[in-house]
């Protein structure tokens, strides 16, 4: 809506995990590179956690694209809400096996022969699977099982990656997940943005809209962003969002505090000290708050 009026190609803070918007922070990077290092390494489980919204999806997508890249057949299991049936039936699907997809023992032989003929060309194969703490404990199981294939010459016949929220680390724990657990060979905890990163995203973000050089967010209200959002990109896109949808409606092309406090009152944020008064909330470095207090309703 507000595009012509920035001079943007496309919306800069779309909310889907797109990684043609990807802004490589130090730690997106990394988590990618243990991502393709743990495919390649055809050992076992890598795990991916991380609050909601911190950049789980979207690192997944860039997974997908280098797998596409590099030829190497995967499945991507995005809907965890499903049971050991529908999550095989998929598993055939993505991986367009040639076999009766409703019937677990078609699959689970058809799946083997696939994999092995796989091994033989010297190719591996990955299953991904996003929301993983939603998953139902028999398809743990059939993970686990899955997991269990190998060929003595080259490893792991399927490379498993479990994204999913803090809680599934938890989940994991479990007495009959033991073996999956002792099997991970690779962990990655997505954390928010620091400050200077915030900056560099909204900017990155921008940037790759149309927009190089943004100054319709001084460097003041970047600040308080990263405060507001705590430096979740999910939060930082809505807000963005909204504060450029306000500004256009304004016909202002500079956002100010009082359009941050409209936005984030209407995103029914909360904040640490942002009950406060303004002039009695803490900002910028130096004053502690206790991240534990921030949440949103959204
Ligand atoms: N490194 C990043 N670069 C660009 N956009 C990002 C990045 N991390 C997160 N985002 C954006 O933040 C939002 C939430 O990311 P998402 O991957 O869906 O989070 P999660 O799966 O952890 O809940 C999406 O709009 C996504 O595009
Ligand atoms: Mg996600």
């Amino acid at each position: 809506m507000y595009n012509a009026f920035f001079g943007f190609k496309e919306n800069p803070f779309s909310l889907s995990p797109d990684p043609a918007f990807l802004y490589r922070s130090a730690q997106h990077e990394e988590a990618l590179a243990n991502l393709i290092y743990g495919v390649h390494s055809r050992k076992g489980f890598i795990v991916l956690t991380g609050e909601v919204g911190t950049g789980k999806t979207t690192m997944l997508e860039c997974l997908r694209d280098f797998l596409e890249a590099q030829q190497i057949e995967f499945a991507f299991i995005f809907n965890s809400r499903i049971n050991a049936d529908q999550f095989l039936e998929m598993i055939a699907y993505d991986l367009d096996l040639r076999c009766n997809r409703t019937s677990k023992t078609e699959v689970l032989f058809a799946l083997n022969q696939f994999l092995v003929q796989q091994a033989n060309h010297g190719r591996t194969t990955a299953l991904i699977v996003d929301e993983a703490h939603n998953l139902e404990w028999d398809v743990l199981e059939e993970i686990r099982l899955l997991g269990n294939l190998e060929s003595p010459k080259t490893g792991k016949l399927i490379q498993t990656i479990l994204a999913g929220q803090p809680e599934l680390e938890r989940k994991l724990d479990a007495p009959n997940l033991r073996q999956l657990k002792q099997r991970i060979i690779l962990r990655y905890d997505l954390k928010p943005f620091r400050e200077a990163d915030t900056a560099e995203y909204i900017s990155s973000r921008m940037a790759k809209a149309g927009v190089p050089e943004q100054d319709v967010f001084p460097a003041e209200l970047l600040s308080e962003i990263h405060l507001r959002s705590q430096g979740i990109p999910r939060l930082i896109n809505a807000m963005c969002d909204n504060a450029l949808l306000t500004c256009f409606a304004l016909e202002t092309r500079v956002a100010t505090l009082e359009i941050l406090d409209e936005v984030c009152a209407d995103m029914r944020l909360e904040w640490p000290g942002g009950n406060r008064q303004r002039g009695e909330r803490p900002r910028r470095s130096g004053e502690s708050y206790d991240p534990s207090a921030y949440q949103s309703r959204r």
